[in-house]
């Protein structure tokens, strides 16, 4: 019988792990099934349980859950403890649940491997002092950049997240923003509503990547970096392949070629 496994969250109808898990699983010969569950806001302990009663053997968390999920494990990755969030669960034979957060890593990949953009030595600017901003803080800071910088529409929760780290990140709110940064990355929700990007382009400088944590759209941060002629502008797609293949690796022992599933990607969702 297959192995069984599922992305869990609330919204979760138009998630597309399924398909790039499916591919990864093609990829690597591994026999596997990989489906999308929606939990009820206030059920996702017990559900978990379910599922694992079950048999199944591990999980993707997306929103809303992130951070309920990091609370259910029983023993936490490093990096999962310093994101403060787990979208990863391995159901142990012991009957322990490991969590880990596998999201910085996918952003770090996708921009250095991907994109071809080496963070080593780059002011970066992240924008958003939320879960997702969190969650990519020691990837970054492992990668070694000249300096980054945190702002957000709410200065204090930009000071709050830069002084967890402890690690010289500059913080501000956007109306004290200046300078100019080598890696923009926007962590923000605001790439999903219609709005006009807040920040001025200045910021932007001719080699800049602007990143969007958000995939599959054209957001207003998008516009707004094209606009102002960033040398590299992404959306967050290839971030979303990289932790999922960091998740699979951890399931299944199986590296697949991220890279070429990314492109295979971007095709199957152009022919829509
Ligand atoms: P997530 O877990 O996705 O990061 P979150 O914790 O609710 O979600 O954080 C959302 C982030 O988007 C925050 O940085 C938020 O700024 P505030 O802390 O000031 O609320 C930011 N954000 C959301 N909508 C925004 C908007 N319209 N303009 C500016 N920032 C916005």
């Amino acid at each position: 019988m297959s192995d069984k496994y599922a992305v869990v969250g609330n919204p979760v109808e138009h998630s597309l792990s399924p398909k790039i898990h499916k591919l990864f699983a093609e990829q690597t010969q591994q026999d596997l099934i990989y489906e999308k569950i929606r939990i009820e806001i206030d059920k996702f302990s017990e559900t978990i349980k379910q599922l694992r009663q079950k048999g199944c053997k591990g999980l993707n968390v997306t929103l809303p859950f992130k951070q309920e999920a990091f609370e259910l494990c029983d023993v936490l990755s490093e990096r999962a403890k310093l994101a403060g969030a787990v979208n990863t669960l391995i159901f142990k034979a012991d009957g322990t649940i490991f969590g880990d957060n596998t999201d910085g890593l996918g952003l770090i990949q996708d921009i250095q491997n991907n994109l071809l953009f080496s963070i080593n030595n780059k002011t970066v600017l992240l924008i958003g002092a939320g879960g997702a901003a969190q969650g990519v803080i020691k990837p970054l800071l492992d990668a070694e950049p000249e300096s980054i910088t945190i702002t957000n529409r709410t200065a204090s929760k930009a000071h709050g997240l830069a002084n967890r780290f402890n690690s010289g990140i500059k913080s501000c709110g956007f109306d004290e923003l200046t300078g100019h940064y080598d890696c923009i990355i926007n962590a923000t929700s605001m790439g999903l509503s219609d709005i006009e990007f807040p920040l001025s382009g200045s910021i932007i400088k001719p080699n800049s990547l602007c990143y969007d944590m958000v995939y599959a759209k054209k957001t207003a941060f998008m516009k707004w970096a094209a606009q102002n002629n960033a040398a590299i502008v992404s959306d967050g797609l290839g971030m979303l392949v990289e932790q999922a293949a960091e998740s699979f690796y951890l399931w299944r022992n199986k590296r697949p070629n991220s890279s070429k599933i990314l492109q295979q990607f971007r095709k199957i969702l152009k022919s829509y």
